[in-house]
């Protein structure tokens, strides 16, 4: 079989950490090319993991290089565009959280990729966790019962990243775009993806502007921007939210937060026979009228890996990703009703 031509949009933290060494990795894929507006970023990467092409243009990438594939690593307002190209070139795409930020964009995507029956998978890298895969066995076998509360957080006490994130006209929003994201997007696919009814949201600014020092923080690899000047986003997100079928969840979200330091995703799920937490993987039940706790018994995993091996096979075996685009506009669509509830300050139907 031919190796895939796999292609990459952005050589910033994320595809130098997550996509560049995975793809490199795989024995079925060609690393064909990079692009970035950077040139010499993209050249310094390309050279670091072996990729044959650089191109500070993604179009011009996308017309010379018959990809087959493309990751698209680069700020969270760019992704809709570029995810047309790559299907009007006839590309599938693995596009890096959020899909996009904006609903008609969410909607627009979805239909081209049906339309040019394109694979398009959402990085969701948390849902390949090993521990996640776990615990959702408990959920999905019914042993937890009838689920009726999920609660999800992750919670940073002094967390902001550098760079666009900060900036709304590039991010498309603070914490909750960032980070809140996956923990939404876990909570809602582990309890079964259910419809939602309504949410209530609060967005804030409160400390995330901090000073403060000897405090790392994820970085963008882009020196524009690098110290937050602009700030205009939201550094703490919380939503109270209702779905078909009376279950409900509250999410909690902050790039910095007077509390503990808690940069772990927690998401923890109570039916009425049994409760599970993620961190750590613990299943609290009751035997015989005895409360019971269960340690789940887990090795770790590269779930970046397993993410981007994922996809290459669901390219190769013309399959459904785990994360499909249709569940990654339902993200955005929940994403945006917290927003629009927050902004109105009243509950959001839908
Ligand atoms: N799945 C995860 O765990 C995870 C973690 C971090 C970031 N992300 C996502 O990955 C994406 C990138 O984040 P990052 O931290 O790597 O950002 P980054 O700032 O480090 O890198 C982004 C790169 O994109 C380039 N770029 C911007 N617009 C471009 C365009 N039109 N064409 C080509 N290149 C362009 C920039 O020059 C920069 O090098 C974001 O959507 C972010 O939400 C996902």
């Amino acid at each position: 079989m031919e190796r895939l031509r796999v292609g990459v949009i952005g050589a910033g933290t994320i595809a130098r950490v997550a996509h560049l060494p995975h793809y490199q990795s795989h024995p079925d894929v060609e690393l064909a090319a990079l692009a970035d507006l950077d040139a010499l970023r993209a050249r310094k990467l390309a050279d670091e993991f072996g990729a044959k092409a650089v191109y500070t243009d993604a179009q011009a990438m996308f017309k010379q290089e018959r990809l087959d594939a493309v990751s698209i690593c680069t700020p969270n307002r760019t992704h809709a565009e570029l995810v047309q190209t790559a299907f009007a070139h006839g590309v599938d795409v693995l596009v890096e959280k959020p899909l996009c930020s904006d609903a008609e964009d969410a909607e627009r995507l979805v239909a081209a990729a049906e339309g040019a029956g394109r694979i398009c998978m959402v990085g969701m890298t948390h849902r390949f966790r090993s521990d996640v895969q776990a615990v959702k066995r408990f959920l999905d076998a019914g042993d937890l019962g009838r689920l009726y509360y999920v609660r999800a957080h992750i919670l940073r006490r002094r967390g902001t990243p550098a760079g666009w994130f900060t900036d709304k006209s590039k991010s498309g929003g603070g914490c909750l775009m960032d980070i809140g994201v996956h923990a939404l997007d876990l909570a809602w696919w582990m309890v079964g993806m259910p419809d939602l009814v309504s949410v209530s949201g609060q967005l804030v600014q409160g400390i995330g502007r901090y000073q403060t020092l000897m405090a790392s923080r994820w970085q963008s690899s882009d020196a524009a921007n690098q110290e937050n000047q602009v700030f205009d986003v939201e550094d703490f997100a919380t939503a109270y939210l209702r779905f078909a079928g009376g279950l409900v969840m509250q999410l909690e979200v902050s790039w910095a937060v007077n509390g503990p330091q808690d940069d772990a995703l927690k998401v923890d799920v109570f039916g009425d026979r049994g409760g599970i937490t993620l961190d750590p993987p613990v299943f609290y039940g009751e035997h015989n009228r005895v409360l019971t706790e269960s340690r789940l018994s887990v090795e770790g995993n590269d779930f970046y890996r397993d993410e981007i091996y994922h996809f290459v096979d669901c390219v190769q075996r013309r399959q459904q990703p785990l994360c499909t685009v249709q569940q990654g506009q339902k993200v955005v669509q929940m994403l945006l009703a917290i927003v629009r509830s927050a902004e109105t300050g009243r509950e959001v139907r839908l």
